[in-house]
């Protein structure tokens, strides 16, 4: 009780901090970087669009997505960590576990999405290639047009600025390289300045009104309601107001709540106390399929945040109840050193599927028959969390009262104010990323080094190299 005494009044202490950081104008070197332009950015984008509709960020946002809803039938993303892992986040948790399947008429006009750039993987590549080219699909299918939206705050991260040089041939090669379509296909999101994709866009002739940008505040794994995550969920046909107001709130609720009222505050110091326990792996638990890519997005947000100098808690996802079944075992019974933190969802969307009666009832459960999938799961996460408790594994709970934009809005604005508050407790600088640069360095030096293939010739499977 004294620990969370302590706590409650440090937490309390560093959202002051927090707070008073997003007027400093001129941080101190040992500050440096500083990013807080994320902790607002939900409300000012929603009254900037308030004020100036079409001509506000937000307003370029929603007409980007509008064209592109207009031109094609799908869209890839191309992106990496911050510039990727929220779109996906968004686009498993909202839109239908099955939307790429189903025919246009019943994804109201909603393309398919696809994710690239995410890696450097030749076949996954190939493979999309022979998606978006129309070669691998039905062949009574009316061939589909294609666009792409891609990110890279820098501008030149070399997963995204390879993938983009492919995949802007590719599209050259499929509309025609002198095609007025190009330039409606692409949407580009980057930094304000020395953004390489910024200058090659500019040249291929798109406008520089239709270039989205990542404002030098925000670092990459917080800009979720930038054109990031705002863009992509746009054109998935999402309530982008409502996620923004919902982040919104949650800001406000930071600030203003009380500690025992305050979600964020709460997060932050649980985590941040069983940390200092030796709790240095966290799992996020989430006990829905449609969750596991925001325990993804968070896993990236709390390893390049508080990673650094020899500290910093190891994240894992984990789905209830897929892996009660594999890394449950180890929850229960191994080496002592997990924080089970539980997202729970109260409100399923869909009417429950019933067990319902059978006419053989081998199975032996027709004794459930009145119960529901819904009925199960809640069953699993008691019985694991009892079991949990029983044996002093400890665990917290994030419960959404059901997935939406305004929840999910909540939960990402959430994770990363406790995050920047996590930080500040710990006395790690939760921006900026200095190993993920070291490796990038790292990579184009080694790059530089490969020896080219002799000129025209292709590095082919076939031949063995
Ligand atoms: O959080 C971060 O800053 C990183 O994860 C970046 O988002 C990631 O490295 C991609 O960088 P960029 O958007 O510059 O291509």
């Amino acid at each position: 009780p004294e620990e969370v005494e302590r706590i409650k009044k440090r937490a309390t202490e560093v959202r002051g901090q927090v707070a008073a950081e997003r007027e400093l104008q001129n941080p101190p070197t040992n500050m440096r970087p500083l990013q807080p332009g994320f902790i607002d950015l939900p409300q000012q984008q929603l009254e900037g669009y308030k004020r100036k509709q079409d001509r506000s960020e937000l307003g370029r946002v929603l007409r980007v997505a509008q064209r592109l809803r207009d031109t094609v039938d799908r869209v890839v993303v191309l992106g990496i960590g911050g510039s990727y892992l929220a779109s996906k986040a968004i686009f498993d948790a909202l839109c239908h576990t099955y939307h790429n399947e189903m025919p246009a008429k019943l994804r109201m006009g909603k393309p398919r999405i696809y994710f690239e750039g995410n890696n450097v993987d030749n076949d996954a590549l190939q493979d999309l290639f022979e998606l978006l080219e129309n070669t691998c699909v039905e062949p009574d299918l009316v061939e589909e047009r294609w666009g792409v939206v891609v990110i890279s705050k820098s501008g030149d991260t070399l997963e995204t600025a390879a993938a983009y040089r492919a995949v802007r041939g590719e599209a050259a090669k499929f509309y025609g390289p002198k095609s007025e379509l190009l330039r409606k296909v692409i949407a580009p999101i980057t930094g304000a300045k020395n953004s390489k994709l910024r200058e090659l866009c500019k040249a291929d002739g798109i406008p520089d009104d239709d270039i989205l940008t990542i404002p030098d505040e925000i670092g990459g794994r917080f800009s979720v309601f930038t054109g990031v995550g705002l863009l992509p969920a746009a054109v998935m046909g999402l309530d982008v107001r409502a996620m923004l107001l919902g982040a919104a709130t949650m800001t406000r609720r930071f600030i203003e709540e009380p500690f025992d009222r305050n979600p964020v505050l709460q997060f932050a110091a649980v985590n941040h106390l069983m940390t200092e326990r030796g709790k240095t792996t966290r799992v996020l638990s989430a006990w829905s399929k449609k969750l596991e890519a925001v325990g993804w997005w968070y896993d990236q947000l709390l390893s390049e945040s508080l990673g650094k100098t020899g500290r910093g808690a190891t994240p894992i996802t984990t789905v209830g109840t897929r892996d009660l079944h594999s890394r449950g075992q180890q929850h229960q019974d191994g080496t002592r050193d997990k924080l089970i933190n539980n997202l729970v969802v109260r409100q399923v969307k869909h009417p429950a599927v019933m067990i319902g009666m059978a006419d053989r009832n081998e199975d032996d459960l027709n004794q459930f028959s009145r119960k529901g999938m819904p009925d199960l799961l809640d069953a699993a996460f008691r019985g694991a969390n009892e079991a949990y408790a029983d044996v002093a594994r400890p665990t917290a709970d994030i419960v959404l009262p059901m997935i939406s934009e305004h929840t999910i809005g909540q939960l990402l604005q959430m994770l990363m104010l406790a995050t920047v508050v996590e930080g500040r407790l710990a006395g790690t600088n939760p921006y900026g990323q200095p190993g993920v640069e070291a490796y990038k360095a790292n990579m184009l030096r080694a790059l530089k080094a490969t020896p080219n293939l002799p000129k025209g010739e292709v590095r082919d499977a076939a031949k063995g190299v």
